[in-house]
């Protein structure tokens, strides 16, 4: 045999079975020619014999031709040891290896089949028994272990998927939780108005005008609608889950949405002689917005607005249309926010420090947030202690398909 041996000693062909293809690496030719002997004279099995004497040549045979087992000589002249199994196991992971040494050296032998190689074989103790048997065992071996692997890696896979599948259902939960805070501090406001206007009825009904009493009448029934309203929501999210957050389309007037949005919170803003200034500029065209998110958004900082201002200020809320987005800008002139609280402002629960004996939760501004980022849009806070805030929302002009 040469080194370039292209050519496969098939010995004892057996028409039935493949024949088992090995190629053997070894550079000593009488090493080689006793190991072909020693298979010519097994009559059992059948062999494909093929022989090269470098690795690299050995790696190129391997790259063209499918082999069931490689017996590699761990003295070559282009790799000496371990790197020889090292570079065969790298490159073809799934390719049975019986290692040939020299001497009796069994630790390296060990380290060789640490390293990949399924068993390994003393040149001087090789006969036919020996021979054979380490064959088959390799690939034997080889099999397992790629069975191992294979149902390893399948394993895996699903602890993979069930990990994914906990994830979603731990962010559903966490998601639904902060959706009943969301919705149960949104029921306060017009809560709030329903007791007032009920109180004002009840212990002022003889000292009340005709007009004022239509007005709070009116009052209850924004205020009650606005509670069922959101109460369909809360029954959407149960069905829905996660995806109530997305945005919903729907053909709106937006001014006059706003101007029902302002009206809804004057019970408030009278009882501290605020005034709300709407100012939609320019022509709206009509558009479709998502109700319930913009109900979320504008009803928080409006009622922030009325909150953290004085007595007898005012409130302006501007509504500017752009040629891509409509901006809605919420101005007021109370108490401002100091510089400190600025980057926790839109924190569940975070309350500036000079809120004093204001009542809140500090869950207004986080709820917008998520709201607007639902909408696709940016929200921004300009704000200076007993200067007054103002807040930016731009919202994507988006049009029902
Ligand atoms: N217009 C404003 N003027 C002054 N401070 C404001 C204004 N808007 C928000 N803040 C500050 O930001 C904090 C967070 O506002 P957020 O609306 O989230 O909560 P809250 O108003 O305290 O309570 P609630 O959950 O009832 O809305 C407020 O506590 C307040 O300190
Ligand atoms: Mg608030």
């Amino acid at each position: 045999m040469s080194e370039s041996s292209v050519e496969i000693s098939s010995l004892q062909l057996n028409t039935q079975q493949k024949p088992i293809k090995i190629l053997l690496i070894e550079d000593d030719i009488v090493e080689a020619r006793l190991i072909q002997e020693i298979l010519k004279s097994f009559n059992l099995n059948e062999f494909c014999l093929a022989h090269v004497k470098r690795l690299q040549t050995g790696i190129q045979r391997l790259r063209q031709e499918k082999f069931d087992l490689v017996l590699l000589d761990l003295t070559l002249p282009d790799s000496q040891g371990l790197a020889s199994v090292e570079l065969l196991v790298q490159n073809f992971s799934h390719l049975p290896i019986v290692v040939l040494t020299n001497t009796n050296d069994n630790r390296l032998a060990i380290e060789a089949v640490k390293r990949g190689s399924q068993d390994y074989l003393v040149k001087r103790n090789i006969n036919i028994d020996v021979l054979v048997r380490s064959i088959q065992y390799a690939i034997e071996r080889q099999k397992a272990s790629d069975l191992l692997r294979e149902t390893n890696e399948n394993l895996m896979n699903q602890i993979q998927q069930k990990t994914a599948e906990l994830m979603k259902a731990k962010e559903i939960n966490h998601f639904q939780s902060e959706l009943v805070s969301m919705f149960s501090h949104d029921f306060r406001s017009p809560l709030t108005t329903v007791l007032s206007c009920a109180e004002l009825l009840q212990n002022k009904d003889d000292r009340l005008s005709e007009e004022k009493k239509v007005y709070l009448f009116q009052m209850l029934r924004n205020a009650s609608k606005n509670m069922v309203q959101l109460l369909d929501e809360v029954l959407l999210v149960g069905r829905t889950d996660a995806d109530t957050f997305q945005c919903n389309l729907t053909d709106l007037n937006l001014e006059l949405f706003c101007l029902e949005l302002v009206e809804d919170l004057q019970f408030s803003a009278d009882k501290k002689q605020i005034k709300i200034m709407f100012e939609p500029q320019g022509i709206i065209e009509p558009t479709a917005w998502d109700q319930s998110l913009l109900r979320h958004i504008l009803g928080n900082l409006l009622a922030n607005a009325v909150k953290y201002s004085p007595e007898g200020k005012q409130v302006k809320f501007e509504l500017i249309p752009q040629e891509q987005e409509m901006i809605f800008r919420i101005q007021d002139w109370g108490i401002g926010i100091p510089a400190a609280d600025h980057q926790n402002l839109f924190q569940p629960f975070h309350r500036a420090s000079n809120v004093g004996r204001i009542p809140g939760t500090g869950l207004g501004l986080a709820i917008a947030k998520s709201c607007v980022e639902a909408h696709q849009g940016r929200i921004k806070i300009d704000s200076q202690v007993n200067q007054g805030t103002t807040v930016t929302v731009a919202l994507p002009l988006l049009y029902n398909s």
